[in-house]
């Protein structure tokens, strides 16, 4: 039952600032936000990350320095990525199950700088850690070896919580993997470290920067399309959430974003958990290009790209603009 025009005027309650704030269906906050950091060997060391402008590597006082930043911004959570030195990749990966890598040492160096007042989610996959950039171990025909590579990813984990992570994210895709992490986890004496499983994550051409972030990029040889899936595939994703979910993940992650938001309304609708995207490298690019080129403005864009998620169903998103969204919403 509906009234029409004119006792029906859409543009009624548009009309002012007000009103328009008074019927907003979404809103985004800061903590919706989980900011992704690139980490670097060092003191006081800041590189620039070239095809990601605005973003950096930090040294561990860097990291440090960011999540009080974050924890000031009102940022929950802190996602973290190692940019592994090049004579610590190994063809197995090893760098990954040990308890002094960088990784580790920046869980620490977060807790010693902000305690347990911000979250610290760790990627579990090998690919920052491997000579050859693939996310899990490979066979003599470059096969991504998928049970092999869960056992690692298994140790990889514990590793990371043992260290003090309170989410690991497995992000490599292989069959079976959160549930054996979770049963590790458990055994462990971790049962309150949370997984949030990249569940439907694509071979997606939208990764190029975070690679030249980790130093994979020029590793890599051919593609990860025997693992991550196709972007052509709609119900396949929702196999995987569902897969996930039943092993055991606490929340999923649908992966790249923007491209992808007819992906989250789904698995939103259908399993009504909590889902998070993360906004990748290649689109904070395409925005950061689009604001260099005048195309649109950068804070509006930035926003309502943000925004966007959260309309499609997100609990919160990982976005390299996290600390500058944050700054906007708290202005
Ligand atoms: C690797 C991983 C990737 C990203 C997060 N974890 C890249 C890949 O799968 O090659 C991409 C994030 C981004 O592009 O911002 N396991």
């Amino acid at each position: 039952m509906t009234a029409s025009y004119p006792a029906l005027r859409l543009r009624r309650t548009r009309a002012s600032a007000w009103s328009r704030a008074l019927h907003r269906e979404t809103v985004l906050t800061p903590a919706d936000l989980i900011w992704p950091l690139f980490v670097t060997e060092g003191e006081n060391v800041e590189e620039p990350v070239g095809s990601l402008p605005g973003v950096s590597r930090w040294s561990l006082d860097g990291i440090a320095a960011r999540a009080r930043e974050a924890v000031a911004l009102g940022i929950p959570c802190l996602a973290l990525f190692p940019n592994t030195p090049p004579g610590l990749r190994s063809e197995d990966g090893g760098e990954a199950l040990n308890p002094d890598n960088l990784m580790c040492r920046a869980i620490k160096s977060i807790r010693d700088a902000v305690g347990g007042e911000i979250g610290v989610l760790t990627d579990v996959a090998l690919d920052p850690y491997t000579s050859h950039g693939q996310d899990g171990l490979v066979d003599d025909a470059g096969y991504v070896v998928n049970d092999d590579t869960v056992a690692v990813l298994v140790d990889q984990a514990l590793n990371q919580a043992a260290a003090g992570a309170d989410i690991v994210a497995p992000s490599d895709m292989m069959d079976g993997r959160v549930r054996a992490i979770r049963m590790a986890l458990e055994m462990a004496g971790h049962p309150n470290v949370q997984i949030m499983s990249y569940a439907a994550k694509y071979a997606s051409a939208f990764y190029g920067p975070f690679r030249d972030a980790v130093g994979s990029r020029g590793l890599l040889k051919g593609d990860k399309k025997t693992y991550q899936m196709d972007p052509g595939n709609a119900e396949e994703a929702l196999r995987e959430v569902a897969l996930d979910l039943a092993e055991g993940a606490d929340s999923v992650m649908v992966k790249p974003g923007l491209p992808y938001l007819d992906i989250v309304a789904k698995v939103k609708q259908r399993f009504a958990v909590p889902v998070f995207a993360y906004q990748v490298s290649g689109e904070y690019a395409m925005i950061e290009a689009a604001a260099a080129a005048g195309a649109g403005e950068r804070d509006a864009l930035v926003l309502e790209t943000l925004l966007a998620f959260k309309r499609a169903g997100c609990s919160g998103v990982l976005t390299y603009h996290a600390a500058h969204a944050a700054r906007l919403l708290n202005a």
